[in-house]
C-alpha cells in the first residue's frame, strides 16, 4: 500500500511491477521534443500516455491537471511539476492547477486563510517566476474550498464508492477524520472536472505526480470506468517523476529544513547549501583519481541532471569525468554552486512581479 500523506521512500521497481504502471521508456520514441525530465529518464512511468501523445499530434483538445498542497514551503524539487506545466502549455494544453486547501485542512490541520497565503506566496508565485504563464488561455488555478463544481462533483461521485474499497486503497481506519476520508474524493474531481460539459466534455487528461499519488489516479480511473454511461468521462492518464534526492541523501522534504533547497532561499544560501551536500566522492583524493567517483550516488549530480545543465553532450562530459577519475568534488561543487546561484539570482528578481501577480488571481475579492 502507497500511503500519500506519509513520506515514505518510494521503490521504483516495485511500482512498475506491483501496480501496473509502465515504463515510459516504452513511449519516449513517440515523443516529439521532450523536455529533459523525459529524456534522462526521471519521469520514468505512465498509464495510457499514448492517449496524451495522440492528441497531442493531432492537435486535438487534451487537459493537464496537477494539483499542489500547501503546506509548506517549496523546495527546487518541486520544480519538476512547473517544468511539465510549461511544456504542455507549449503543447496547447488545457491547464487546470487546484490547490489543495481542502487536502491541507483534513490532513495538515492547515486552516484555509493560511493555505491561501501560501498559496500565493509560496506555490503561485514560484510558479509564475518559474515561467508558467497563469493568464494563458484555458489556464485555470483555483483553491479547492472555492470550487463548487468540483465539491458538487465530488459528492456525486461518493454514490459509488465505498468505506470498504477507502480502507484498502489508503489504510484508512476507525480514527480517521470524516473530512479526511472525503479529500480523495476532492482530488478525483479535480481530475475529472475539465470533462464536464461546462469545460467541453470529454476529453484526454493527464495527471503528471509523484509516485506518492498513485493511489488517487487508480480510484479516479475506476470511478471514472463507473461513471462512463452517466458522463463518458474517459480514463485519465499519468506520469509519473522521481523524486529529488535531499541533500544529505535522504528524500528533499520542505519538512526537512537540512534535506532542502528552498525557491525562496538566496542565492548564497542556495550555494553554500549545494556545497554542503552528499556526493559520490571517493574517501581521499588518491582513491578518487585511482577509483572514480559515483555520479549516480551523488546529490551534485543529480542537481546538475535535473536542473542546472541543459546541454546533453555537456552532461555526458560532467558524468564520465567523474567516473574516469578526472574531476575532484571540490572543483564539481564549485561549478554546481556557480550554476545554482546564477538560477537563483535569476529567480528571486523574478519572484518580485510574480508575487503581486499571483496576489491579483488568489486575494480573497
Ligand atoms: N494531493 C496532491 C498533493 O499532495 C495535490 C492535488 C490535489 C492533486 N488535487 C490534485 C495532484 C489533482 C494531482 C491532481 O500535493
Ligand atoms: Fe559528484 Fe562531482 Fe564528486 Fe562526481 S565529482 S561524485 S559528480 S560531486
Amino acid at each position: 500500500m502507497i500511503d500519500p500523506w506519509s513520506s515514505a521512500i518510494v521503490d521504483y521497481e516495485n511500482l512498475i511491477e506491483q501496480f501496473g504502471i509502465k515504463p515510459f521508456s516504452d513511449l519516449l520514441p513517440d515523443v516529439k521534443d521532450p523536455p529533459i525530465l523525459m529524456k534522462r529518464g526521471i519521469i520514468f512511468g505512465q498509464r495510457d500516455y499514448g492517449r496524451i501523445l495522440k492528441a497531442i499530434r493531432e492537435k486535438s483538445e487534451f487537459a493537464v491537471v496537477t494539483g499542489m498542497m500547501p503546506s509548506g514551503k517549496m523546495h527546487i524539487g518541486h520544480k519538476m511539476i512547473v517544468d511539465q506545466l510549461i511544456w504542455y502549455q507549449k503543447q496547447g494544453a488545457d491547464i487546470f492547477i487546484p490547490i489543495a486547501d481542502m487536502e491541507s485542512y483534513s490532513a495538515r490541520n492547515i486552516d484555509f486563510e493560511e493555505s491561501r497565503e501560501l498559496a500565493i506566496n509560496e506555490y503561485l508565485t514560484n510558479y509564475i517566476a518559474l515561467g508558467l504563464d497563469i493568464k494563458k488561455k484555458n489556464t485555470h488555478i483555483y483553491l479547492q474550498s472555492e470550487n463548487e463544481t468540483v465539491q458538487n462533483l465530488a459528492y456525486l461521485l461518493g454514490r459509488r464508492v465505498n468505506l470498504n474499497e477507502m480502507k484498502a486503497i489508503y489504510g484508512f481506519s476507525g480514527s480517521t477524520n470524516l473530512s479526511h476520508l472525503y479529500v480523495p474524493l476532492i482530488q478525483v474531481a479535480d481530475i475529472l472536472h475539465p470533462q464536464l460539459e461546462e469545460f467541453g466534455g470529454p476529453k484526454p487528461i493527464v495527471v503528471p505526480v509523484g509516485p506518492d499519488q498513485d493511489p488517487h489516479i487508480r480510484l479516479t480511473r475506476d470511478i471514472a470506468e463507473r461513471f462512463k454511461t452517466k458522463y463518458q468521462f474517459i480514463a485519465p492518464s499519468s506520469t509519473y517523476h522521481r523524486f529529488i534526492t535531499g541533500l544529505t541523501g535522504d528524500k528533499m522534504s520542505s519538512s526537512k529544513p537540512k534535506t532542502a533547497i528552498f525557491l525562496s532561499d538566496s542565492p548564497e544560501v542556495a550555494a553554500k547549501k549545494i556545497k554542503s551536500a552528499k556526493t559520490g566522492g571517493r574517501e581521499s583524493l588518491d582513491d578518487q583519481k585511482r577509483l572514480g567517483g559515483l555520479p549516480e550516488d551523488c546529490v551534485v549530480y543529480e542537481m546538475l541532471l535535473y536542473h542546472l545543465i541543459k546541454s546533453e553532450d555537456e552532461l555526458k562530459d560532467i558524468f564520465n569525468n567523474c567516473k574516469n577519475g578526472t574531476t575532484m568534488c571540490g572543483e564539481c561543487k564549485i561549478q554546481a554552486a556557480e550554476l545554482l546561484k546564477k538560477f537563483f539570482v535569476d529567480l528571486s528578481k523574478r519572484r518580485i512581479v510574480a508575487e503581486t501577480e499571483a496576489r491579483k488571481i488568489l486575494s480573497k475579492d
